[in-house]
């Protein structure tokens, strides 16, 4: 679907073939090999890019005025420049080059800008949302190795927003809710209690906000409810459960949606039985089973992993 490029003459083709391959011989001299592999693709694409759409210099202070704009509203609190890798599709399609499907290993996706680290941890059966607003939702399965066995003593991470859309860290106060870790047990057996998850909005107030209305994109995300399961000499997955029957699955502002984790969250009659014997004071509430598949971790096995020296 690439459109052809427009004709430039021989003479201006050649100045412009001139100034990537002086750019390119810049990088040359790069001690690290896959810096240098990186930086030059890198310059490849961007000129290539520039050259096809015909850029203007308007446009381009355009972009620069919408990076600086990025980063100006970027704190420890807001990370702009993460949102605009997720509207992008760059997040997800980084994470599926390098998380790539083995067996019936469960899909990874998008890790979003309110995972904290240092969450509270809680037992087995315990509650993650400490108070956040929402119906509950009983939330229980195991973790599995990609032979079938079960991983004892895996750390959960489970994070999610309120009914209201907004993650603890969007609160005016420094209320920690809506977010714990746990380990499975020695079958491998997880549960607790969360919130049936409700859709919401990415941060819109800002330049990413912006561009998605320039652009007639929704900022909402499909209802979802985040998990990070680590296990040493496995490979950790980041990941979400989405909820069967919700009507933005198909438009999911940052792509996130794998079939593959869409569950069935099942609404309980108030006269249902409840697990730990938990009183609801006659709320409604729902469950979910979700089993995880953690496939061996290719590093630990190669003893490292292909990245760019610091
Ligand atoms: C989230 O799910 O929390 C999220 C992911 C990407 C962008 C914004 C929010
Ligand atoms: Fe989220």
């Amino acid at each position: 679907m690439t459109a052809t490029p427009p004709a430039v003459s021989d003479q201006q083709r050649e100045v412009e073939d001139q100034l990537v391959r002086k750019v390119l011989a810049s990088f040359d001299g790069t001690p690290d090999a896959r810096l240098k592999e990186v930086m030059q693709t890198l310059v490849r694409h961007l000129h290539d890019f520039i050259r096809e759409v015909r850029l203007t210099e308007a446009e381009w202070q355009y972009a620069i005025d919408f990076l600086t704009a990025a980063g100006h509203i970027t704190t420890d609190r807001r990370q702009e420049f993460v949102l605009l890798s997720d509207v992008l599709g760059t997040s997800m399609q980084t994470i599926n080059v390098n998380q790539q499907a083995t067996g019936d290993a469960t899909e990874a996706t998008v890790l979003g800008p309110f995972f904290v680290d240092g969450s509270p941890e809680i037992p087995l059966g315990g509650d993650m949302a400490f108070g956040a607003p929402g119906e509950p939702c009983w939330v229980e399965g195991t973790v599995f190795d990609t032979d079938g066995d079960p991983v004892p003593g895996a750390r959960l991470e489970v994070w999610e927003a309120d009914e209201d859309g907004l993650y603890d860290v969007q609160y005016e106060d420094d209320r920690l809710t809506g977010r714990a870790h746990l380990y499975t047990d020695d079958r491998g057996r997880y549960s607790f209690w969360g919130l049936t998850p409700t859709p919401y909005p990415i941060p819109h107030d800002g330049p990413v906000g912006h561009l998605l209305g320039k652009t007639g994109r929704s900022p909402m995300r499909a209802s979802h409810l985040h998990f990070k399961a680590t296990s040493p000499g496995l490979r950790t997955l980041v990941t979400h459960i989405f909820v069967e029957g919700d009507d933005l699955l198909e438009s999911d502002a940052v792509f996130g949606v794998k079939h593959s984790l869409v569950k069935r969250f099942e609404r309980q009659a108030t006269d249902t039985p409840v697990p730990g014997g938990r009183d609801l004071a006659g709320r409604s509430w729902s469950r979910v089973r979700f089993d995880i598949v953690l496939p061996k971790d290719p590093a630990a096995e190669k003893g490292g992993s292909r990245a760019i020296r610091a």
